[in-house]
């Protein structure tokens, strides 16, 4: 589908976002294997979410949509899952195929899970190494992609520190914990999204964390519940970022996910000279949620570099946007796990910038964009990577012309109600 959308001058009003991705995921898994039915409201709409659901049912845990992004999971207990009749499909999803394979790991039986054409080219190796260690024994294309034939075993546990920045290799192995005699450790380079970490403790397992290093105790009950899920700060990046390089925008964002290890996005945006302000804040189930008011000016940019990379890695398609619109531009570095995400992050923003007539300065691990840039109208590829068509589409509404987006389909991964959204914001 190609999606033409039009400059705009402003963005104002309310919205409310669908819920987390990444904690959908999470509650998602873990009222699987939970005892009694759990009922997650705000559920993501995203088809990400809907491929770990439709895996979880494959495995045997009766899954129920109901109105309002409600969904009521029927867990099978810790041991309780089933062989499923055939091979796994996880889409277009990272995390779903890494993190539900610690789980698969433990399973008395073999499974097969792959994924659509993107997934297939993403790297496993990361997964593969922690889970063999564990006992698991699991094959790959070219011993390295997916699709993975998992044979689960009896895992033991192991202290496995991370050789990279990643939550779903952290959440992988802290899952295949779960089933282990004794405690799993992870110890992380940068500290990275602890959605899991919280998860686990509502759920009733026994979870520690301090500085980077995270202990699961093995063989918990774990007992259904009753959650709601934020709003997404990482689908709210899009709003941010075009009320912010519309000059006269004033936009709320409420119910939103606010938890500390993924708010770097806030900090950064008011160190780069952003007015937004923070409302309302409360906790449910161990996750901060609330109200985030923000209005358009002068922005200065700035650096995304060392850990902060890590804690930005998801909007940096975005951030690149402002940093074009910006005073002194965008430096991005550290940045090497752009290239192994949905589409190669680096090639795929540079490309679209170059038609905008954008200027980009590409490095093998980041990039640099001067600012005070003008977008001119073009059309530009989401290369089947949602957050590069949401980039873009923000772009679009600060362009000097109309853009069109080639696969603008691709947002539906995370984000399926994006245009229509972006569209009742704008004028
Ligand atoms: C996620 C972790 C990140 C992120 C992804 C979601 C998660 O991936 O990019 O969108 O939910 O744990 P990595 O673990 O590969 O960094």
């Amino acid at each position: 589908m190609n999606k033409t959308i039009f400059p705009a001058k402003r963005a104002g009003g309310s919205v409310r976002l669908p819920g987390d991705k990444s904690i959908s995921h999470r509650y998602g898994m873990l009222a699987a294997v939970a005892e009694g039915t759990s009922k997650l409201h705000n559920f993501s709409s995203g088809a990400d979410c809907h491929s770990t659901l439709a895996c979880v049912e494959a495995l045997g845990a009766k899954v129920r949509k109901l109105e309002n992004a409600t969904v009521e999971i029927d867990g099978r207990g810790l041991l309780g899952l089933q062989a499923p009749a055939a091979a796994l499909d996880a889409g277009n999803s990272g995390s779903t195929i890494r993190m539900l394979s610690g789980i698969l790991a433990a399973q008395p039986f073999t499974t097969t899970i792959g994924g659509d054409e993107s997934l297939s080219r993403r790297p496993m190796g990361r997964i593969i190494d922690p889970l063999t260690r564990m006992g698991a024994k699991i094959s790959a294309r070219d011993g390295k992609y997916p699709p993975l034939e998992i044979r689960g075993a009896p895992l033991s546990a192991i202290d496995y520190p991370l050789p990279m920045a990643s939550a779903q290799v952290k959440s992988c192995v802290l899952l295949a914990g779960l089933y282990a005699d004794g405690a799993t450790v992870v110890r992380e380079p940068v500290r990275t999204r602890d959605h899991t970490e919280l998860a686990l403790r509502e759920f009733g397992a026994e979870v520690e964390a301090s500085r980077g290093v995270v202990k699961v105790h093995g063989k918990p009950r774990l007992q259904a519940r009753e959650l709601l899920i934020p709003g997404d700060l990482s689908s709210a990046a899009f709003f941010l970022v075009a009320a912010l390089i519309l000059p006269g925008s004033e936009l709320t964002i409420e119910g939103v996910g606010l938890n500390p290890t993924r708010a770097a996005l806030i900090d950064f945006l008011i160190a780069s000279g952003g007015k937004l302000g923070i409302l309302q804040v409360q906790q449910t189930a161990g996750e901060l949620i609330g109200t985030l008011d923000v209005r358009g000016g002068r922005l200065e940019g700035g650096v995304i570099e060392g850990s902060l990379t890590a804690a930005l890695i998801d909007e940096i398609p975005v951030l690149a946007v402002l940093g074009a619109r910006s005073e002194k531009g965008l430096t991005v570095r550290d940045a090497g796990e752009l290239r192994v995400k949905e589409t190669d992050r680096i090639a795929t923003l540079a490309d679209n910038f170059g038609r905008l007539g954008v200027s980009m300065e590409v490095r093998p691990d980041g990039f640099h964009i001067p600012g005070n840039q003008k977008f001119r109208a073009a059309e530009v590829d989401s290369f089947g990577d949602h957050r590069i068509a949401m980039a873009f589409a923000v772009a679009a509404l600060a362009a000097e012309g109309e853009i069109t987006i080639r696969n603008a389909e691709a947002a539906s991964v995370s984000f399926p109600e994006f245009y229509r959204t972006l569209e009742t914001i704008v004028a």
